[in-house]
């Protein structure tokens, strides 16, 4: 089988933002306590941070992270993280009937941020609060000093503020399991004066209006309709999240489903443009993908804990999804769109970093590993970064329940003006027949593959485990080729692989 590329140095599609290669971390199950923070661990530094952990979120460049929440936000009181470790309160979190000690709070996620070389975007509680809690949140973060939560802050030992400038105006409002669940005209009137509020503040903020929270709610897209009315003027992104779930065993449509993401991701962004012009503004508003992972080998062992039926347990292993290899095509293929996408997708975050629905696993006492989705991630935040390219591809496709001609070949190519490169991430979505790939490079002066890199494997449930942690892992890739202005390589049957010339 054989297909087809034309890559053109100005056919772009746009600049990447960094920040389309984020994370995000909650509250939730082992995510904090036993992913980041772990006193007792051998790795752990004076703030109790697991530094095996850390050298791993430092490995894959991760430009932003996302915190406290997710469903804990919503009921989340950010004093309660605030001040001596042994003042603050055990809470009752409400969305994943757990209990949280908040031994780790915006001061000690601040310090682990720096620590990674990472940016921290902060979401505000917009279910069981509001305006006022957000304008004293963001006095506390951001001021100077000479106010009384901002001396609030410097007591508690941090004189300089924190400076942040992403702010998520609630999560996933949309939805009923959402502690504080609101309509459309609800949400956007609060998300409106909350951002006026917090604008008053600070002009400069990134604010950041809850979309839907996936495309299958019975209120999209009309909620983005009715929530950029609202606030359209007062935000500069809408958050968007998905989730990829193979539950039926149907490779070929699972691993389709990033076309439904790219209708998603487009119809969001004609809704914007709608909006844009019934305001008749000049102001833009772009897509924060600020939650996407595979989610779903956990579902059946997390009800017990979810229902209740586990009491109010401190970070139990919940959303622990052992990722196999077939995940690592899936993320290998929503990065692509949102490459893809990188005109209007401007934050994306995978969810989420450590433990649960993650790349990164740990054990309690012992090993941090990577997980299969790891290095997907990896290689797409180290090297995709640059001008996304306008490819013209022409490969074989499959009927699929998402698309009419989903082809075998996916692929995006990211060219670095500054160091020269041209790398392209490929997925082979055929199970049993290899294709060879002819990139034509047209106004490149590329010479050679500087690095191959292929990931493979005879079984689609192979995983890493804390024993056997490379099961799955890329492999130095062999025959691709670059002569007469082409780049030339095969896919072997369901693989993922990075090339990148120069
Ligand atoms: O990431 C897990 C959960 O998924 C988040 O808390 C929520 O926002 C989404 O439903």
């Amino acid at each position: 089988m054989k297909a087809s590329v034309v890559a053109n140095k100005d056919f772009t599609v746009g600049k990447i933002d960094n920040r389309v290669y984020g994370a995000f971390l909650e509250h939730l199950g082992r995510a904090i306590y036993e992913g980041i923070y772990e006193p007792d661990h051998a790795s752990a530094d004076q703030n109790g941070m697991r530094g095996d952990v850390a050298k791993l979120v430092k490995d894959l460049n991760v430009p932003v992270v996302r915190y406290p929440g997710g469903n804990f936000v919503s009921a989340y009181n950010w004093e309660d993280g605030v001040g001596p470790r042994e003042e603050r309160p055990t809470r009752l979190d409400l969305a994943w009937h757990t209990s949280d000690s908040n031994a780790v709070g915006v001061h000690e996620f601040a310090d682990w941020c720096d620590s990674v070389g990472t940016e921290m975007m902060l979401a505000v509680n917009l279910g069981s609060r509001g305006v006022d809690d957000a304008r004293n949140f963001l006095e506390y973060v951001n001021h100077p000093g000479g106010s009384y939560w901002s001396d609030l802050r410097i007591k508690n030992g941090r004189k300089e503020p924190f400076n942040v400038k992403m702010w998520c105006l609630g999560n996933e409002m949309d939805g009923p399991w959402q502690v504080g669940h609101k309509d459309a005209d609800e949400y956007g009137k609060l998300a409106a004066n909350t951002a006026r509020a917090m604008r008053m503040f600070d002009s400069e903020l990134e604010l950041i209006v809850c979309g839907s929270s996936n495309a299958d709610m019975a209120s999209y897209p009309d909620w983005e309709r009715i929530v950029l009315e609202h606030t359209y003027e007062h935000v500069d992104h809408i958050s968007l999240h998905m989730y990829f779930a193979n539950r039926d065993k149907d490779t070929p449509n699972y691993l389709a489903l990033n076309h439904k993401l790219e209708r998603y991701i487009e119809t969001v962004a004609a809704t914007i443009k709608q909006v844009k012009s019934k305001k008749r503004t000049k102001h833009d508003v772009y897509i924060s993908f600020d939650e996407w992972n595979v989610w779903y080998h956990s579902n059946k062992q997390d009800r017990e804990i979810l229902d209740g039926g586990n009491g109010w347990p401190h970070a139990p292993g919940l959303l622990e999804d052992i990722y196999n290899f077939e995940d690592v095509l899936q993320v290998g293929l929503v990065l692509n769109s949102f490459i893809r996408h990188s005109d209007v997708v401007k934050i994306a975050c995978i969810a989420q970093l450590v433990n649960v629905i993650a790349p990164i696993m740990t054990e309690k006492g012992g090993p941090a590993w990577k997980q299969t989705i790891y290095y997907p991630y990896y290689f797409a935040s180290v090297y995709g970064r640059g001008t996304a390219l306008n490819l013209l591809v022409n490969s074989p496709g499959y009927e699929s329940n998402h698309e009419d001609n989903t082809p075998f070949v996916d692929l995006s190519s990211v060219h670095n003006e500054d160091d020269g490169t041209l790398s392209f991430f490929l997925v082979n979505r055929h199970g049993t027949e290899s294709i060879e790939v002819d990139i034509d490079l047209q106004g490149f002066a590329a010479g050679e593959v500087i690095d191959h890199q292929v990931m493979t494997h005879s079984r689609l449930d192979a995983v890493n485990t804390a024993k056997n942690q490379s099961e799955v892992a890329p492999r130095k890739g062999e025959g691709a080729k670059v002569a007469d202005g082409s780049l030339r390589l095969t896919l072997p049957p369901y693989s993922y692989q990075m090339v990148r010339v120069k």
